[in-house]
């Protein structure tokens, strides 16, 4: 194990990530931000700088559990104080589990303005995965709006509400086309003019380059703003071998679906036809979409890459097909032979997720509690037990039981909150997410949930509204997957286990940015007396830095 240290400056840049310009946020000129490597037990120490001139900045380590340091888990105003213009931030903390990551921004909608990067811990040399493969291939996956953030953020938080429509382009590595496709030849639907790309441009494809009859590892991470994507590889199957960081039991698919939030990592056989080239294509999924696919080319290094593949990409399956989605999300189960969840949960609560009106603004509810976050950190605040940061009274466990799912709320309003979830150390908790109803006409999204500090195991999901008494007979608690990310399907439900052992202040949120930003996740804590010190640099904002000023803190 090593010290890996990082030098990073987050900046706002001119780029044409979509082969048009736009500002977009990147790290040390780089856009997406730099990949980091590293082995399990390193530590990484990442010294961020804000060079942004006018706001703040945060960078979330997605899927690391900072088990130790919850004050590295980058989450403004609930690990730490935004960092100012020009001042930075020691990211100092422990991977300990080798698997697919990535980071990305966590303050207002700043991953939707391009604030994302890849982040692999691999086993130390000498110890071997538990699948074999020759050479392995990273894909981070995210979406792009021709309007900036800023313009974003004040629309979803106008009354009446403006929203950000879909994406314009998707992204394979920072890179898509807007105004050309690769796939124009095959007379697709999209009208645009075929790509002509020299090498060298911005927006050209990385192509995939292959040698015949090898196995490749490819790991996958979404870090979509709002998209739901589905990833194939014409003619090429894929077993799935990795979600989320941990083992899952291999299974084999034409596509795998991802939400955001989630990563993957999948095997592929290079046993095709060497003498052709095949598409690698992403697209929209759970949504009606409007905005083409984004593509990239698997080459057999036996020809040019530069030869066109012999047919179109691969067909996304429809955007609302959602047993089809369902289907492959439900053959995700463990790895034979690792840890299983407690038989019995000591604490369950119910999670009702809703949209809603607030005098006139439209809002995203969980029990009926909107979440605008503190300007006093949580973890600071609650370790140094302050008055009058947060709400004191806790939020709702559970929702009224005689609440319609199937239609839009009878009382649409919802109210505001900041109140904490607090757990015992190590008690064993149970979280049912359940969906409802759009707040007009017919409907239900899906939203991708995102627990920070841990991993819980995916006890099941069910259709309609969970039943207490009779659903927990089927949680599947002899092969539950560990994940970090999980979804809920529109209308059903999702079963939750998670053993709350990690000392901190952590988010369980919607991972869809503008879902998030309005109201759509609340805050746990658990055994926050136990947390060491919290470095300075993370305090100095809010009643936090008022106890520096009067000389009162510990
Ligand atoms: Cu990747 Cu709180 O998010
Ligand atoms: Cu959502």
């Amino acid at each position: 194990a090593r010290v890996r240290h990082y030098n990073w400056n987050v900046e706002y840049m001119i780029r044409k990530p979509d082969c048009l310009e736009h500002v977009i946020m990147g790290i040390n000129g780089e856009f997406p931000g730099p990949t980091i490597r590293a082995e399990v037990g390193d530590i990484l120490h990442i010294k961020l700088t804000n060079k942004l001139d006018t706001e703040g900045t945060v960078i979330h380590w997605h899927g690391i559990r900072q088990i130790g340091t919850p004050w590295a888990d980058g989450t403004a105003a609930i690990s730490q104080c935004a960092i100012n213009p020009g001042e930075s931030f020691h990211y100092r903390f422990h991977v300990d589990k080798a698997g697919t990551y990535f980071y990305h921004g966590h303050y207002g909608m700043q991953r939707a303005a391009g604030l994302y990067g890849s982040l692999i811990v691999t086993l130390p040399k000498g110890q071997n995965e538990p699948f074999h493969y020759d050479a392995e291939f990273n894909l981070l996956l995210s979406d792009l709006w021709h309007t900036s953030s800023l313009q974003q953020q004040v629309g979803l938080s106008s009354a009446p509400m403006r929203w950000i429509g879909e994406p314009q382009s998707l992204l394979i590595n920072g890179r898509g086309q807007f105004n050309c496709s690769l796939a124009a030849k095959y007379g697709n639907t999209t009208l645009l003019p075929q790509c002509n790309f020299k090498g060298g441009e911005e927006c050209a494809p990385k192509i995939l380059h292959v040698e015949p009859n090898k196995t490749y590892r490819i790991r996958i991470a979404s870090t979509t703003s709002l998209a739901s994507l589905n990833l194939a590889i014409s003619n090429h199957k894929l077993i799935v071998v990795e979600a989320d960081g941990n083992y899952i039991h291999p299974f084999s698919v034409d596509d795998i679906d991802i939400y955001s939030g989630e990563t993957y990592s999948v095997l592929l056989t290079t046993d095709q036809n060497p003498n052709k080239n095949y598409w690698l294509s992403i697209g929209v999924r759970g949504r009606k979409p409007n905005t083409p696919q984004g593509l990239t080319i698997l080459n057999y290094k036996t020809i040019s890459a530069s030869v066109f593949p012999t047919s179109p990409p691969p067909i996304t399956p429809l955007w609302n097909d959602f047993n089809r989605s369902k289907a492959f999300t439900k053959q995700i189960i463990s790895k034979m032979g690792t840890p299983q969840p407690p038989k019995t949960s000591d604490r369950r609560i119910l999670l009702l997720n809703t949209q809603n009106k607030l005098e006139g603004f439209t809002k995203w509810a969980i029990n009926n509690v909107s979440l605008t976050l503190p300007i006093t950190p949580y973890l600071g605040s609650i370790k140094y037990k302050l008055n009058n940061t947060f709400d004191k009274t806790a939020p709702p466990d559970t929702f009224p039981m005689d609440y319609d799912i199937f239609n839009s709320p009878v009382n649409p309003n919802t109210t505001t909150g900041n109140g904490v979830y607090t757990f015992e150390l190590n008690e064993i908790v149970d979280v049912i997410l359940q969906n409802a109803n759009q707040l007009t006409g017919n409907g239900s999204e899906i939203h991708p949930y995102h627990l920070h500090g841990h991993d819980f195991w995916v006890l099941g999901y069910g259709d309609g509204k969970f039943e207490p008494g009779v659903d927990e007979k089927k949680f599947n608690l002899t092969r539950a997957p560990l994940r970090n990310t999980a979804v809920i399907f529109p209308y059903g439900w999702t079963a939750l286990r998670f053993k709350a052992d990690n000392p901190g202040v952590w988010a369980f949120h919607c991972h869809i940015e503008p879902h998030l930003h309005m109201g759509m996740g609340v805050i746990f804590a658990e055994g926050v007396h136990k947390v060491g010190t919290i470095p300075t640099d993370a305090l100095t904002c809010g009643l936090t830095a008022t106890l520096f000023l009067n000389g009162t803190h510990p």
